[in-house]
């Protein structure tokens, strides 16, 4: 079973980028699943809404993921309660509105997706790593696919090593630029971050002067998403569906111009 799982969507733009790609890539490779993580999609990047989740919905998302901007947006809670395929991270425990994780049944096959967010340069959360081992022995599914959303690349790799073996994927999100590490770790599929979908001539997806202009003179800025051509980031995991077992791994960045896709 193909799987494609595509990194933090950036704004407006980002939602359109994902409109025109996805269908395209999902033909090309043949994928039964597209999990998209949608953290920063609301219109002004972080955070999400009724708006964008719906975009990405359309777009062709079967699971939408989200991070440590999950409720930046009053609206979110509700739309966190209204779609099963909603999910936030699981570890930000029980007191807020959601679900950390979800199982689609297809059929034949049926898959699982956990979020998990990372403590290391983070907001505090509960234990990623105890999170995922209470959760894992109350999934049915063969195929068990985690978004773990963390800034330190340690603590990644530490969660890719600590869940090898025991789910299909363990694919990285939250620093926008993706990684060349994919690889199988013992039957399960990882990358340390699989980038994000946003505008490509941008830092992390924000307008470029805004974030220089605060490294140069420490002055907070709003974040304005940055325009022109996008990138769609993520990767195809090919998943035996009896045994969960990933058999292989690829990265890809695609280019979306104004109007084409290419
Ligand atoms: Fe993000
Ligand atoms: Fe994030």
């Amino acid at each position: 079973m193909k799987i494609l799982f595509i990194g933090d969507v950036v704004g407006d733009i980002g939602c359109e980028a994902l409109a025109k790609a996805l269908p395209k890539l999902k033909q090309d490779y043949g994928a039964r699943l597209a999990i998209v993580n949608g953290e920063n999609s609301a219109s002004s990047g972080n955070g999400l809404n009724v708006r964008s989740v719906k975009a990405i919905f359309d777009a062709g998302a079967d699971v939408i993921t989200t991070g440590n901007h999950a409720f930046k947006r009053d609206s979110a809670c509700e739309e966190y309660e209204q779609y099963d395929t909603l999910i936030r991270p699981a570890n930000f425990g029980n007191a807020v509105p959601g679900r950390g994780w979800c199982e689609l049944d297809l059929g034949s096959e049926s898959v699982a997706v956990v979020n998990l967010v990372g403590t290391a340069m983070m907001l505090p959360a509960d234990n990623p790593f105890r999170c995922a081992e209470e959760i894992l022995p109350k999934i049915n599914a063969k195929v068990i696919i985690v978004d773990f959303h963390a800034e330190a690349t340690a603590e990644k790799r530490a969660m890719g090593y600590f869940l090898a073996g025991r789910v299909s994927g363990v694919f990285g999100t939250h620093t926008h630029v993706p990684t060349a590490d994919e690889q199988i770790i013992d039957g399960t599929g990882y990358i340390t971050d699989a980038g994000m979908t946003g505008p490509a001539e941008s830092i992390l997806g924000v307008k470029r002067d805004i974030i220089i202009q605060k490294f140069l003179n420490y002055s907070p800025r709003y974040y304005a998403v940055a325009s022109g051509e996008c990138e769609v980031c993520g990767v195809c995991a090919d998943v035996d569906s009896k045994t969960g077992r990933c058999v292989s791994i690829e990265r890809f960045r695609r280019i979306v111009g104004f109007g084409n896709f290419n």
